[in-house]
């Protein structure tokens, strides 16, 4: 049967088959040439069109969860961070807490990675599928702090709720204002149970109270997150500083932002 190239492109373009139409040469010489059978051919096309679309959708999802940066699980050198358990993390990045609702938090000091395992935990989400949102805690609350002033709180809580995954990232950095723990708690409790939220924070969470600036709500507030939660301690120096250490241009760990005599001179 002889079949025409343009008929051909033309069904696979209403099937909507666009990996194997842009590729359609391409892609049946390698068929002929690893001399494929029928079976074969056909799983190795739709291989091919299966693979494009999970590359399209996991950009497309990445885009809308807002990351600062790309990193992924196996970019982490485990090896410069020996308080975590690379076992644990891959535990993490097989997403069940995620299906439960649970919560995970890094904690730790600056540079010790949370962000990135934050993010690189974020993609693998994606990849399995879950809509994920990634957010700075001082964002945050500037986001609900105006939903509450335009009196669309709710509204904002809503959105706030959707995704599987929510990644609050900085939380204690910046100081937050007076309602803040308010509005927090609101978030925590309308996500609790239904959706997961991953934090990343410097301060431990027996220093919260201060964070929030209210200890009640506070305490309220974490009784929710570590109902059912992972909590990670990372401790070590900064790896941002570390190329820095190396070349002596800082001291070690506790200093680390004083220069050294050498470079003070
Ligand atoms: N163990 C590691 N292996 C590879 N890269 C790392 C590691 N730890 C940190 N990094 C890299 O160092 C940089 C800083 O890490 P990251 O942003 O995750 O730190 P952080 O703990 O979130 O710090 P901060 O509290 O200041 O936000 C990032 O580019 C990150 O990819
Ligand atoms: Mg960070």
């Amino acid at each position: 049967m002889a079949v025409d190239h343009a008929a051909l492109v033309a069904m696979l373009d209403r099937l909507k088959l666009t990996a194997i139409r842009d590729q359609l040469d391409t892609l049946l010489d390698e068929a002929a040439r690893s001399e494929m059978n029928l079976r074969e051919a056909l799983a190795f096309l739709t291989g091919r069109e299966i693979a494009r679309r999970d590359e399209r959708r996991i950009g497309m999802a990445s885009k809308i969860a807002q990351f600062p940066f790309v990193r992924e699980l196996e970019g982490f050198d485990f090896d410069a961070q020996p308080s975590l358990d690379p076992r644990q993390l891959r535990e993490l990045a097989a997403c069940r807490w995620i299906a439960h609702g649970d919560t995970v938090l890094f904690l730790g000091p600056p540079g010790t990675g949370k962000t990135h395992l934050a993010v690189a935990l974020g993609r693998e989400a994606i990849r399995q599928n879950y809509s994920v949102q990634f957010v700075t805690a001082a964002t945050l609350v500037a986001m609900l702090a105006k939903a509450h002033g335009d009196v669309v709180l709710d509204k904002q809580l809503t959105i706030l709720s959707r995704p599987k995954l929510l990644i609050i990232d900085e939380l204690g950095y910046l100081p937050f204002e007076a309602n803040a723990a308010h509005l927090f708690f609101q978030l925590v409790s309308r996500r609790y149970e239904r959706g997961s939220i991953l934090i990343t924070s410097n301060r431990s969470v027996g220093e919260w109270g201060s964070v929030f600036g209210d200890p009640v709500v506070a305490t309220a507030i974490l009784d929710r997150l570590l109902h059912h939660s992972t909590v990670i301690t990372v401790c070590g120096d900064s790896y941002r500083l570390r190329e820095k250490r190396r070349s002596g241009l800082l001291q070690k760990a506790g200093s680390a932002l004083e220069p050294t005599e050498t470079t003070a001179q």
